[in-house]
């Protein structure tokens, strides 16, 4: 039986999000394939797209993409010539993204770039990619402290962070893997860092007890 958090997040689905053909396309993609089920819930893409349109974003970066779900929601928070980036790691992901986003309409605004993502940041940074208005982290929880550097160095103040999964159960409390000493780290240096003002927003639903921690970089 679900409980009480999963059917509350049912509830606020009801009300709240309203998936197109082209989300539940693109959340119905990786049953029965190896791609991972971890994409963001419904109420949480709504909340991303919210937080996009209220920044006022006309350029995103997404660092992990899987098979492009919330890329979708962001992309769609983009004015006309807005501009959506994503990083994926993984071939297959990447080639399921691509359609789900085409489906979506999406593909004239939306550049995927394959390949192990700090490469990627770095060649963006080197090669003077103009800056992110909201950049979402939902990567390889190893890699999050090296994240933090490489999502600064393509913001300007102002920009707008959003990272997933910096709670994972409670996890970091007394991380017991790599994956929660990846986000345990990566909450201690964005506390310690005086470039950005921040906070880790609590969450529970679907996918059971997380975070999503918010910058803003002064
Ligand atoms: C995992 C990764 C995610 O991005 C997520 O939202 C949930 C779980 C994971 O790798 O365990
Ligand atoms: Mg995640």
């Amino acid at each position: 039986m679900a409980d009480i958090f999963e059917t509350v997040d049912a509830y606020i689905d009801h009300l709240f999000v309203d998936e197109d053909e082209a989300l539940k396309a693109a959340a119905a993609s990786t049953t029965n394939t190896d791609i991972p089920d971890i994409r963001i819930s419904g109420a949480q893409g709504k909340f991303l797209y919210l937080l996009a349109k209220l920044a006022g974003a006309r350029r995103i970066l997404e660092i992990g993409t899987l098979a492009g779900y919330s890329t979708i929601w962001l992309a769609r928070a983009l004015p006309e010539d807005g501009q959506m980036v994503t990083l994926e790691f993984e071939p297959a992901h990447a080639d399921a993204a691509r359609r789900n986003i085409e489906r979506a309409g999406l593909a004239g605004c939306t550049r995927i770039i394959t390949g192990d993502a700090h490469a990627s940041l770095e060649r963006m940074r080197s090669g003077g990619e103009a800056p992110f208005d909201l950049i979402f982290l939902d990567a390889e929880k190893p890699g999050y402290p090296a994240y933090l550097k490489e999502m600064l160095a393509l913001s300007r103040p102002g920009t707008l962070l959003a990272v997933d999964n910096v709670v994972r159960k409670g996890e970091v409390l007394d991380p017991q893997d790599e994956y929660g000493e990846g986000a345990a780290r990566f909450n201690s240096l964005l506390a310690a860092e005086p470039s950005v003002e921040a906070v880790i927003l609590q969450q529970v639903g679907v996918k059971g007890h997380d975070g999503l921690a918010l910058a803003r970089v002064k």
